[in-house]
């Protein structure tokens, strides 16, 4: 089997090695473990033996619904699964809600595993830092689920900031959102305070903030003013609850719907921020970058989804006259999906072969503001961010 290199977006094919094959296990089985079983189905190198879902008999539902026989299902807990040594596992996929990445990723670290983990990495800055220190104790590969910073015109971004082209970047206007969009309509685990813990900051600002903060060389940030809130979520009227159930989602809504952020960052770059579920607004705006030399202009309201929302353009003078350069899309690469390229990086780390794609020396700083803005909105001041040295 061929592959994209995911670092070198769509430059470089390799060739797997399947003369070992690594044992994976996958630790919640809802609805994004469909898309790491379908990408590790396509991986010659791979195994899948066994998975655990604390709701009784989901595992085994998911594991017959994919056609994987033979995988072991009869855990109670994810700590059941990583104490059976008989699975000889290599890795796993921590793909259960936020409230849990932290105590899965700690126990599989523990446990002498690879972990891929899902976005966004915790709920907060502590529990990150620990998973970090975990992470350094074991010597293990851990990385975390950011897809969309695998996609060719998102390197792209990164590749011009870095060619100078920008000069130096000063201000980044970044975020985006849905007008009604909270994920509501296949239970509550992401609007429940005891399972996602945040809200539209944790399933899909992470993301625009990793779009920028990656193609600027993610620097840690210094301080943040945070504002979050729950208008609609909170609202037994709101439209996009199922039939018959707003005001059971109502009462149950525990977390962000929308949310903005004034960021300092290290180096004296100022970074505005704003997402939402929902909103009585079509779009907060485009993202844009500033610099001294130009200015990139990036339509990018879903970036979650994987890829920028048009061509970008450039601001920039050329001889004295002002001018606007239109970068072309780079299309989709049809063979592998962005989630066969996150899959494979990691199994490649794993294997030693190839850096960890989304390191935890990165997504701290992605963390520690998303957190950030929820304890700065709490106290309804600017706090500093601190991340002790690990
Ligand atoms: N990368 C992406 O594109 C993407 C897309 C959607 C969701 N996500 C992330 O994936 C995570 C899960 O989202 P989802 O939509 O699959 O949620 P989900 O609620 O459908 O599934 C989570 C599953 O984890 C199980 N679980 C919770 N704690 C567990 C534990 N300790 N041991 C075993 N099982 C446990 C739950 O019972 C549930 O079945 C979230 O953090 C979300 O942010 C990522």
């Amino acid at each position: 089997m061929a592959y994209l290199d995911p670092n070198l977006a769509n430059k470089e094919k390799k060739i797997v090695d399947t003369t070992k094959k690594l044992r994976i296990g996958i630790i919640g089985t809802g609805g994004i473990a469909n898309a790491h079983i379908n990408s590790y189905k396509k991986m010659p190198d791979v195994e899948i033996v066994a998975g655990a879902d604390i709701v009784p008999g989901k595992a085994a539902a998911f594991f017959k619904n994919h056609r994987i026989e033979g995988a072991k299902t009869n855990y109670a807990s994810h700590k059941e699964m990583l104490a059976d040594k008989n699975l000889k596992l290599d890795a796993v996929s921590i793909c259960t809600y936020n409230r849990q990445h932290a105590v899965c990723t700690i126990d599989a670290l523990n446990a002498g595993l690879n972990v891929i983990l899902e976005k966004p990495m915790s709920v907060t800055t502590e529990e990150a830092v620990e998973m970090m220190r975990v992470e350094k104790e074991s010597g293990k590969v851990l990385s975390i689920g950011f897809q969309p910073r695998l996609d060719a015109n998102m390197q792209k971004i990164r590749e011009i900031v870095q060619s100078g082209e920008l000069g130096k970047v000063y201000y980044i206007q970044t975020g985006g959102g849905r007008r009604r969009g909270i994920p509501a309509t296949r239970g509550t685990t992401f609007i429940e305070d005891a399972t996602a813990g945040i809200g539209a900051l944790g399933d899909i600002g992470c993301y625009s903030l990793d779009m920028v903060l990656k193609a600027i060389g993610y620097p840690k940030p210094l301080t943040v003013t945070g504002y979050k809130s729950d208008f609609f979520g909170k609202d037994k009227n709101y439209i996009g609850y199922p039939k018959g159930k707003g005001e059971e989602f109502a009462k149950l809504f525990g977390v962000d719907d929308f949310a903005a952020a004034f960021i300092r960052l290290e180096g004296g770059i100022i970074l505005d921020f704003r997402i939402s579920w929902a909103m009585n607004m079509d779009t907060p705006g485009d993202t844009i970058i500033l610099g001294t030399k130009g200015g990139l202009r990036i339509p990018s309201t879903d970036c979650w989804n994987g890829t920028v929302g048009g061509p970008m353009k450039i601001y920039h003078e050329v001889a004295g006259s002002q001018v606007c350069t239109e970068i072309p899309i780079i299309p989709a690469d049809k063979e592998y999906s962005l989630f066969d390229k996150k899959i494979r990086s990691f199994l490649d780390a794993c294997k030693g072969l190839a850096p960890v794609p989304v390191p935890t020396s990165e997504i701290i700083y992605n963390q520690a503001i998303i957190d950030g803005i929820a304890k700065s909105s709490i106290l309804g001041r600017e706090i500093a961010i601190e991340i002790p040295q690990i």
